[in-house]
């Protein structure tokens, strides 16, 4: 096999892992038997398809940190949600960040988290399609999920739980695929939380890059200094 052949199959392999993690349904444990499967290739399979959402999760949050969250970025408590293999942590750690906490659904995927070295604390089958018990109101300055509001993953109302675990005037940054974001009505849910007083919007990076075949949307939004009615 030619080097240029041998390429291209590893990246229609690559797009093909990406496709079937999209036909998933939200399924809690299909997600995690999936991502069993694909925690030892997952890195590589992202890097073929050119990934650059964990780097643009990391660097919009260091700026949007500098411009409204005081603190020395060290003692900055920030929650990965659905962290992978940690590719954003290593990014926000490259960025002065250290005090990074991580959970995800897949113990497989947790595991490879674990072996970068960056996260405080890190937690497996944690499903953001719940509640996120062990999780309590305002535990975190900035709460990041890059990856995870895509096709087949997570529903939009886990925007909720984002927002309900990050302190008044703390941070939610996400990454929202495209596709997604049109077929699930992901700004809906950020109108309806903004109606309702429990946060609003500060930024949207609009179709940034994200992967090869799509872009996404970057949405950084503050939670509000006292969430109308309680926290929802
Ligand atoms: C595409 S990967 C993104 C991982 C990492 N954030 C990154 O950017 O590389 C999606 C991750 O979301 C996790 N995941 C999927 N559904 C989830 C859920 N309902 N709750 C928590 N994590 C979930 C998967 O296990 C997987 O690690």
């Amino acid at each position: 096999m030619s080097k240029l052949t041998k390429q291209t199959a590893l990246e229609e392999a690559a797009q093909k892992r990406i496709k079937e993690s999209h036909v998933l349904n939200g399924d809690a444990d299909r997600l995690a038997k999936y991502y069993r499967g694909w925690a030892d290739s997952y890195e590589l399979d992202v890097e073929h398809e050119q990934y650059c959402g964990p780097i643009i999760v990391a660097e919009l949050t260091g700026a949007l940190q500098t411009a409204y969250v005081e603190g020395e970025r060290a003692v900055i408590t920030i929650l990965d949600a659905g962290c992978g293999t940690g590719l954003v942590g290593m990014e926000l750690e490259r960025l002065g960040f250290r005090s990074i906490d991580g959970f995800d659904l897949s113990e497989a995927m947790v595991e490879k988290a674990r072996e970068t070295g960056v996260y405080r604390h890190i937690r497996a089958d944690v499903d953001l399609n719940s509640s996120l018990t062990g999780y309590p109101d305002a535990s975190y300055d900035i709460t990041v999920c890059c990856g995870v509001f895509t096709l087949g993953h997570v529903r939009p109302d886990g925007l909720r739980e984002l927002t309900r675990v990050t302190r008044p005037r703390g941070l939610v940054v996400v990454s929202v695929r495209k596709s997604y974001a049109e077929a699930a009505s992901f700004e809906d849910e950020v109108l309806r939380l903004q109606e309702a007083g429990v946060l609003e919007p500060l930024q949207c990076l609009n179709d940034g890059r994200y992967l090869e075949e799509e872009g996404a949307h970057y949405w950084v939004l503050r939670v509000a200094e006292k969430p109308k009615g309680g926290r929802l």
